[in-house]
């Protein structure tokens, strides 16, 4: 535990609970929380109600997967004496900040976000997009804000989010008349997003071409057989491609080993190293790489309680930071107070 002075500068993260994370969110960026949780105050915010922002009609599911992702943070090493992991439907003060914020952003700036405009069409919400999503990143900037963090480690597609957090944030400094709320700089990561086996534009659960950190060997081995590669590189010895070819993307992001990723890109193009060696090296790569975060994610699955505890303590001290940032703002903005 750390004493009251920590000047570590405050990170919040965190994960929509609609399903399990994957190897895709383990290069992109569980692997790098673990690292800063030794360098900065780190947060993790299991954003169960922005899941709801597309998943209204499955409360359930997004129920259950707050514990089956707290149970992933564990399983990669999240360590719950350095990084507070905490639920956000039970930090009402976010929901308030939410709430405020809502009257410094105009309905055309929520339009234009580039990351709301490609999500509502991958979605195909159209006009019927839910006001709940529209708004979801006036309620992250509430997220980011109430914690006070100054980094937000988050993919590239959610950088135009924290511009918009700091929109806000200079709204309301400036109706506040002081420096309450402090601006945020996206962190994000060298390695860009991992496309599923498939070749698909990403990993997810919901295409079907992801590897759950779960994942038993044998599911490695079937996932790295079923890679897409260059469907024309027929035969051992044809020159292939390795643009798009989904075995060197992995290569890329897994094998620390750069002489050899380009030893073996080298050979691929000119011809003479089959898909199935290739294949071979990379499950090489991610057995071992995946075999402790098993293990350790079967261990925290048979004890939910543990897991639950976890979560529990770090949703109170997450309420305490969360409700006096909250109540800082409705001072500064002379807001009615009862008491
Ligand atoms: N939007 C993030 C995602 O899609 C989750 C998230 C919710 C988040 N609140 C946040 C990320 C605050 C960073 C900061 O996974």
């Amino acid at each position: 535990m750390h004493s009251s002075i920590d000047n570590r500068p405050i990170i919040l993260t965190g994960d929509r609970t609609t399903g399990p994370l994957h190897l895709g969110h383990y290069v992109g960026s569980l692997k790098s929380r673990v690292t800063l949780q030794h360098s900065h105050r780190q947060f993790l915010l299991l954003a169960d109600t922005q899941a709801l922002t597309d998943n209204a009609h499955d409360p359930e599911k997004v129920r259950r997967n707050v514990l089956e992702v707290a149970t992933d943070y564990l399983a990669v090493g999240i360590d719950p004496a350095l990084t507070t992991i905490c639920v956000q439907s039970a930090l009402p003060a976010l929901a308030e900040l939410t709430l405020l914020y809502l009257n410094f952003v105009t309905v055309s700036r929520l339009e234009r976000n580039p990351t709301i405009k490609t999500e509502i069409q991958l979605r195909g919400f159209e006009r019927d997009v839910p006001a709940g999503f529209l708004c979801y990143p006036v309620a992250q900037a509430a997220d980011i804000t109430a914690f006070k963090a100054t980094v937000v480690p988050v993919g590239e597609d959610q950088a135009p989010l924290i511009e918009q957090t700091n929109e806000i944030v200079r709204r309301l400094n400036r109706q506040a008349g002081r420096e309450i709320l402090v601006e945020a700089s996206a962190m994000v990561p060298s390695v860009g997003r991992l496309p599923g086996v498939d070749g698909k534009a990403k990993m997810s659960k919901s295409q079907g071409n992801a590897i759950p950190l779960s994942a038993s060997r044998d599911d490695i081995s079937d996932a790295v057989r079923r890679m897409y590669t260059d469907p024309y590189h027929l035969r051992v010895n044809d020159p292939g491609k390795v643009e798009g070819n989904v075995v060197f993307t992995y290569l890329d992001a897994f094998c620390e080993d750069r002489d050899f990723v380009e030893e073996a890109k080298a050979h691929y193009r000119r011809g003479g190293l089959g898909d199935v060696t290739l294949k071979r090296h990379l499950e090489a790569m991610l057995q071992p790489l995946l075999a402790p975060i098993r293990e350790r994610r079967a261990f925290y699955a048979s004890k939910p309680d543990y897991v639950m505890d976890v979560i529990r303590e770090g949703t109170r001290e997450a309420r305490r930071r969360t409700e006096a940032t909250l109540a800082e703002l409705r001072q500064a903005l002379g807001l009615f107070t009862l008491s």
